[in-house]
């Protein structure tokens, strides 16, 4: 009688186990890296675990700190899925601060976090990075902020801050300047044109964001109850037109002219979008900037709208 390792069956079987195994390990997403935190389920999950860049899966000295780190990751890219009830819109941080806020054009968010606490010309005080994380929240994910504490604004903060690896405190940051705009560029606002803009956008958004802009396209919303809120940073024309310059239409980006950019934002924020309860709070005693069309201390209405709803359809 044979012994089992005597059978042709087994060397068969033997070879199968170790191809198996061979296939498994050459498409784990984790091959050949040193993982001291995760692939960790996030707990603040609410759905099946997702697929998560592992650039950020991080060996670090310490894997608390680590983890955090990961978490603020998949936060960042997830907010809806991993902090529900604090999002409003769906949106997720890297809606805008595009691929985990590391591009330099789409606000990115490499070195900001050396800056703080800094002077906020908007709340008139001096703000932590927490504090500004929370205004995130509050503006442009139109939700409602984490308290201070809470896990998830620490995990956004460790991730915030872990962009700055290797940049010193001092060092100036080129893409923080958002309203890089130069001045002679800037068309006043009276003269911008959300008509022509309407137009643009039918062009170069439409296919990705929908035509009602509502988020009936694959893309995000861009107005309506599913978008930023008016009194976030996007909602400023000179803020929102330096931004799509430089990162839309996403297909070839810093393919819109100045012009063009501004006259698409100004359509964009000729639009209705959620209200922001606090504004009424921000630049007291300071000019609100003339870009911010949805304030009420200085425009008594949107002259944007205004401008688009004066104007016949052309038929
Ligand atoms: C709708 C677009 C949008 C979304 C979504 C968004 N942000 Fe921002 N964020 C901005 C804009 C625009 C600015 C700068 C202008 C401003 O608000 O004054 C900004 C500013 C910041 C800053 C300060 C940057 C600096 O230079 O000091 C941080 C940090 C930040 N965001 C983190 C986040 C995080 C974390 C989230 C998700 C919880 C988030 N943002 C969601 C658009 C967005
Ligand atoms: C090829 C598809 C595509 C085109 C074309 C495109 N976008 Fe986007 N846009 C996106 C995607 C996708 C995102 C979210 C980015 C992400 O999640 O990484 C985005 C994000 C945005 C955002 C920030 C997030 C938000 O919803 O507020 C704005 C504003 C925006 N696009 C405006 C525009 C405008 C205006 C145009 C036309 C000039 C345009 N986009 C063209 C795909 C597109």
């Amino acid at each position: 009688m044979r012994r089992f390792y005597q059978r042709p069956a087994f060397y068969i079987l033997l070879f199968a186990l170790i191809l198996t195994a061979l296939l498994f390990s050459e498409m784990s997403p984790y091959r050949g890296e040193k993982l001291t935190a995760g692939p960790a389920e996030n707990p603040h999950a609410t759905g099946p675990r997702h697929e998560f860049p592992r650039a950020f899966v991080l060996a670090s000295q310490n894997p608390r700190e680590a983890q955090s780190v990961q978490l603020g990751a998949e936060i960042f890219y997830q907010t809806a899925k991993f902090a529900p009830t604090y999002d409003g819109n769906g949106l997720s941080c890297t809606s805008c601060h595009f691929q985990g806020g590391t591009q330099e054009g789409m606000l990115g968010l490499v070195g900001v976090a050396l800056k703080y606490p800094e002077f906020d010309p908007r709340s008139g005080h001096p703000v932590t990075l927490q504090e500004r994380l929370q205004s995130c929240f509050l503006r442009s994910l139109n939700g409602k902020p984490p308290q201070e504490g809470n896990p998830i604004l620490q995990n956004l903060a460790d991730y915030v801050t872990y962009l700055s690896t290797g940049v010193s405190k001092e060092q100036e940051l080129k893409w923080r300047d958002l309203d890089w705009m130069p001045a002679a560029e800037k068309i006043p606002i009276e003269k911008l044109d959300p008509v022509e803009g309407k137009r643009l956008f039918a062009q170069k958004c439409s296919a990705c964001h929908g035509l009602t802009g509502h988020g009936d396209g694959w893309a995000t919303a861009l107005w309506g109850e599913n978008s930023y809120n008016d009194g976030s940073g996007l909602a400023r024309v000179y803020t929102l037109a330096g931004f799509l310059f430089r990162a839309m239409p996403l297909s070839s980006p810093n393919s819109l002219n100045l012009e063009q950019a501004q006259q698409i934002a100004a359509y964009l924020d000729a639009q209705p979008r959620p209200d922001f309860a606090g504004k009424a709070q921000d630049y007291v005693g300071v000019q609100v900037p003339v870009d911010a069309v949805y304030y009420p201390q200085l425009y008594p209405k949107n002259p944007l709208t205004e401008k688009l709803q004066a104007t016949p359809i052309p038929q």
